[in-house]
C-alpha cells in the first residue's frame, strides 16, 4: 500500500517535473476522421511511433545524420516522413518501399528546405521582404511550392517567420527582417503562395511555419544560443508573425533550436500548447528542428534523452525530426505513466490528417510525377517571375547621380570577387537550386547592351576573403581606361545563413581595400554589394559614386541588376532591416522605446554614444530611386475619434523626378503617454504604387482601433484614450505627421 502511494507520488512528481498536467491531453480539437481512427485502432505502437518520425534521407543533409538504413525502417513502419528526399525517382523509389511493402501501407510525407526556391531560384527571402511587395512574394512562394511539389515533395520547411534585430546573426537572410507589422503581412504571404486553396492540383507544399519561436534573438547574435527576452518584447515583437502565419492557415510548425524563458522550445509546453494551441488555435503538426529534443540533455534540462522526449511529447511535439527519440526511447513512459497512449495517438492523427489532405492515401504518386517535374520546373515564366521579383529586391542605398547609367558610357569595367559569380549569387538556403543556371552579374550586363560601341572589361581583381591584393596593379591599370567601374563585392553565401554568425559585419577580405585604390583612379564607382545580412557599409558609402544593396537575388540576378543599372527598371526597394554603421550598435533598429533621456546632441545625460551617432546608417524602410518623391502633410477624417470609429489619413504622393517609379509610402504611429513605454514610431501600414513622373496620386490608410491598441502592464492588448503622431513617408525617418486624438 505504501509502496503504491509512493509511486502514485513519483508519478504525479514526474508528470510536473515534464511540465505536463497530470492526464491532460493535448488535442488539436480537430474532427476525427472515421478512416484515420479505423487506420489507428490497427497500428501497433511502434508503427505509431514511425508516424511521428522524420529522418533525413543519406543523400543530402543539412545537419550531421545519426542515422542510417532508413529503408528498412520505412519497410517496418518506424519512420513515416522523410526529408531530404527529392525528384520523382527517388521520392517513387521510397514511397514504393512505404506503400508496397510495409504492413499498414502508409504513404510517406516528403518534407525538404525549400526556401527561396526548388530549381528557379528567387532572392533570399529579406531581399524578397525589401521589395515589400506582398504579391510579388506570394507569386514566388507560390512557384517554388509548384516545382518542388511537381518533383515528388509534399512539405517545406518554410515560411521562416523569425523577427530579428540581430545582423550578426546569420539566419535573418531567411526571414521578413526586424519589423513585426511588415514581418507579419509577408508571413501572410508566403504562406498562401505555398499552400494556395488546397493540394487538389498537386502544386502546392505544406507549409511549416518556423522556428516557434523567439529563434531571432539569439543572445550576442550568435546561432543555437539563449534566448532571454521579457514576456512583453515576446509578445510585443517576435510573437505576432507566428500567429499570422499560423491564422493565414499554415498546417504544421517547426520549433526552435533556442530556450525561451528558460524552457528549450522542444520541451517548452508554455509555447506548444497555452500559446500555439490554445491561444492561436492551432490544429497541425508540430515538428522539431533537428535533433533538437536530443539537445534538451545539453540544455541541461534532462538527464537523458527518454526524458527529453518525454518532455517534448507533453509540450505538444507530434513529429521528432531526425534525433530518432520517439523511435527508439519514450515506450517506458508508457510504463511508468509518464505518457498517455492517447497522446500519442493524438499526434499520429494529426500527422495523418495531412497524409489525407494531400490525398496520398488515394494515390501516393500523386506529387511524383516524370512528365510534370519535365515540364514544370524553370519554365520561361518562372524564369521571368524570378527576374521581375530580383529587380524588385534590390534597394539603391546612394546615387550621386551615376546611375541609371548613360548608354553614352563606353568602356567599362566589371571588377570584384562577385563580377562574374554564379555560385554565390543562389544564395544560402538554395537547396537543390544550381548556381551553373544563374547570370552572373557582367552576363546580365553583356546580355543588356545591344550596342556595339559599348564594351566591357572584366577581372576579379580580389577573392572574397583572404589578404592577397596581387591582382589590384593591373585592376587599377584597366580603371584608368574605363569610364565606369561596377565593382561587386560581398559575402561568400556560406557566410550567411544557418550557423554563420558573424561577430564583424564588414565587407570580408580586402575587397574594401580594392574599392579604395579603385577611387584613387576618379572614376565613378558603382558599388554592387551581394550578402545575405546588413552589412557595415560606412566605408563602400565614403568611396563609392553609388551603392546597390543586390543581396543574393537568384536565378536572375545579373539580368535583374542590368535592369537597373540601365535603368530598364527603377528601383523601389525599401530596406527591410536597419544598416548599422559600426557592430558597437547592435542592436540598432528603428522602434526603439521612449526613454527619459531621448537623445540630445547638444547635452551629454542622454542616451547616446559618445563616440558615434545612435542612428544607422541606412535606417529600416530605407530606399533610393531614381526619381524624386513628395509627400504632403498627412490630412486626417477627423482628428478626435472614438475607439468605435475608424479614421482616413490621406497624403498626395508626387512624383516629381524625371523617371517613372514605384514607391512604398509608410504609415507610423507614436503613442504620446501610454501607461507603458512606447516605441518611438511603429509602421501599421503601407502601400506600395506606381507614380508616373509629374503624377500626383492620392494615398489613403484607414487606421481603427486595432492599429492604436498595445499590450497594457498585465499584457492585455487595450487602447487607451490620449494622443498619437501619425507620421506617412518614405522610410521610418520621417517627421511627416500630424496628430490625433483618440477619446
Ligand atoms: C535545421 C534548421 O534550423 C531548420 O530551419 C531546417 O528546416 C532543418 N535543419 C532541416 O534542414
Amino acid at each position: 500500500m505504501k509502496l503504491n502511494l509512493f509511486y502514485a507520488l513519483l508519478t504525479v512528481t514526474l508528470f510536473i517535473a515534464c511540465g505536463r498536467k497530470t492526464g491532460e491531453v493535448i488535442t488539436s480539437g480537430a474532427k476525427k476522421d472515421p478512416m484515420i481512427e479505423k487506420l489507428i485502432s490497427g497500428m501497433t505502437l511502434d508503427e505509431k511511433l514511425g508516424q511521428m518520425t522524420l529522418f533525413t534521407t543519406d543523400w543530402e543533409s543539412t545537419g550531421p545524420t545519426i542515422r542510417s538504413g532508413f529503408e528498412n525502417d520505412i519497410r517496418s513502419g518506424r519512420c513515416g516522413a522523410l526529408f531530404n528526399s527529392h525528384t520523382v525517382d527517388f521520392t517513387t523509389r521510397l514511397q514504393r518501399i512505404a506503400v508496397e511493402e510495409s504492413r499498414l501501407k502508409i504513404p510517406l510525407l516528403f518534407g525538404y528546405d525549400v526556401i527561396h526556391g526548388y530549381k528557379t531560384m528567387f532572392p533570399i527571402p529579406l531581399a524578397e521582404a525589401c521589395s515589400w511587395d506582398l504579391e510579388a512574394i506570394e507569386k514566388s512562394a507560390y512557384i517554388m511550392s509548384k516545382e518542388a511539389a511537381a518533383s515528388g515533395l509534399h512539405w517545406t520547411f518554410a515560411p521562416m517567420v523569425d523577427i530579428s534585430r540581430e545582423p550578426r546573426w546569420g539566419r535573418v537572410m531567411e526571414g521578413a527582417g526586424e519589423d513585426t507589422y511588415l514581418g507579419s503581412r509577408i508571413a501572410e504571404a508566403r504562406v498562401k503562395g505555398i499552400q494556395g486553396k488546397g493540394f487538389e492540383n498537386a502544386d502546392r507544399l505544406v507549409a511549416c511555419v518556423k522556428h516557434f519561436a523567439a529563434y531571432g534573438a539569439p543572445t550576442a547574435g550568435r546561432d543555437y544560443n539563449s534566448v532571454d527576452i521579457s514576456e512583453r518584447v515576446f509578445r510585443e515583437t517576435y510573437l505576432p508573425t507566428y500567429e499570422a502565419a499560423v491564422k493565414a492557415g499554415a498546417k504544421t510548425v517547426m520549433t526552435s533550436f533556442n530556450d525561451y524563458n528558460g524552457v528549450p522550445a522542444s520541451g517548452n509546453r508554455y509555447l506548444l500548447t497555452d500559446i500555439l494551441r490554445k491561444e492561436f488555435g492551432f490544429n497541425g503538426f508540430v515538428v522539431t528542428d533537428y535533433t533538437s529534443i536530443n539537445e534538451m540533455v545539453n540544455h541541461g534540462v534532462v538527464e537523458n534523452e527518454t526524458d527529453a522526449g518525454i518532455l517534448a511529447l507533453n509540450a505538444g511535439v507530434d513529429m521528432d525530426m531526425q534525433g530518432g527519440i520517439y523511435q527508439e526511447k519514450i515506450k517506458v513512459g508508457l510504463k511508468d505513466g509518464r505518457i498517455r497512449l492517447e497522446q500519442i495517438d493524438e499526434s499520429v492523427r494529426s500527422i495523418l490528417k495531412i497524409k489525407k489532405e494531400l490525398g496520398l492515401f488515394e494515390n501516393p504518386y500523386r506529387f511524383s510525377d516524370k512528365a510534370r517535374e519535365a515540364s514544370t520546373i524553370m519554365t520561361p515564366e518562372h524564369l521571368m517571375a524570378s527576374r521581375d521579383i530580383a529587380r524588385k529586391s534590390v534597394v539603391l542605398l546612394k546615387n550621386d547621380g551615376v546611375l541609371p547609367l548613360s548608354p553614352s558610357v563606353k568602356k567599362i569595367l566589371v571588377t570584384g570577387p562577385l563580377a562574374d559569380d554564379k555560385n554565390n549569387l543562389i544564395g544560402a538556403w538554395s537547396g537543390s537550386g544550381e548556381g551553373r543556371h544563374c547570370i552572373s552579374l557582367y552576363e546580365g550586363l553583356r546580355q543588356h547592351v545591344r550596342s556595339a560601341n559599348i564594351s566591357f572589361e572584366q577581372l576579379k581583381g580580389a577573392e572574397i576573403e583572404g589578404t592577397d591584393m596581387s591582382q589590384f596593379s593591373a585592376v587599377v591599370q584597366k580603371a584608368k581606361e574605363c569610364d565606369v567601374i561596377i565593382l561587386a563585392i560581398g559575402e561568400h553565401k556560406d557566410m550567411s545563413g544557418e550557423a554563420a554568425a558573424r561577430a564583424m559585419i564588414r565587407i570580408p577580405g580586402v575587397q574594401e581595400n580594392l574599392l579604395k585604390a579603385l577611387k584613387a583612379t576618379g572614376k565613378p564607382i558603382i558599388t554592387v554589394v551581394m550578402n545575405g545580412r546588413p552589412l557595415v557599409l560606412t566605408e563602400v558609402d565614403n568611396n563609392s559614386s553609388a551603392v546597390l544593396e543586390a543581396w543574393w537575388l537568384g536565378t536572375q540576378a545579373g539580368n535583374a541588376l542590368a535592369d537597373i543599372i540601365y535603368g530598364d527598371y527603377n528601383p523601389s526597394a525599401k530596406l527591410a532591416m536597419s544598416f548599422p554603421r559600426h557592430e558597437g550598435q547592435i542592436p540598432v533598429y528603428y522602434n526603439y522605446k521612449s526613454t527619459g533621456r531621448p537623445f540630445d546632441p547638444n547635452s551629454k545625460w542622454n542616451t547616446k554614444y559618445i563616440d558615434m551617432p545612435n542612428s544607422p546608417l541606412y535606417p529600416f524602410g530605407y530606399g533610393l530611386s531614381y526619381s524624386t518623391f513628395d509627400c504632403s502633410r498627412p490630412e486626417v477624417s477627423q482628428s478626435v475619434f472614438t475607439e468605435n470609429e475608424s479614421i482616413t489619413i490621406s497624403v498626395d504622393v508626387t512624383n516629381s523626378g524625371k523617371y517613372d517609379g514605384e514607391q512604398v509610402v509608410q504609415l507610423y504611429i507614436r503613442d504620446l503617454v501610454a501607461s507603458v513605454t512606447r516605441p518611438v514610431k511603429e509602421l501599421k501600414a503601407f502601400k506600395k504604387l506606381m507614380i508616373r513622373k509629374g503624377q500626383t496620386k492620392r494615398v489613403e490608410f484607414v487606421l481603427t482601433k486595432k492599429e492604436f491598441s498595445f499590450l497594457n502592464q498585465t499584457l492585455k492588448r487595450t487602447t487607451e484614450p490620449g494622443k498619437f503622431d501619425v507620421f506617412v513617408g518614405f522610410d521610418s525617418d520621417t517627421t511627416n505627421k500630424v496628430a490625433v486624438t483618440l477619446k
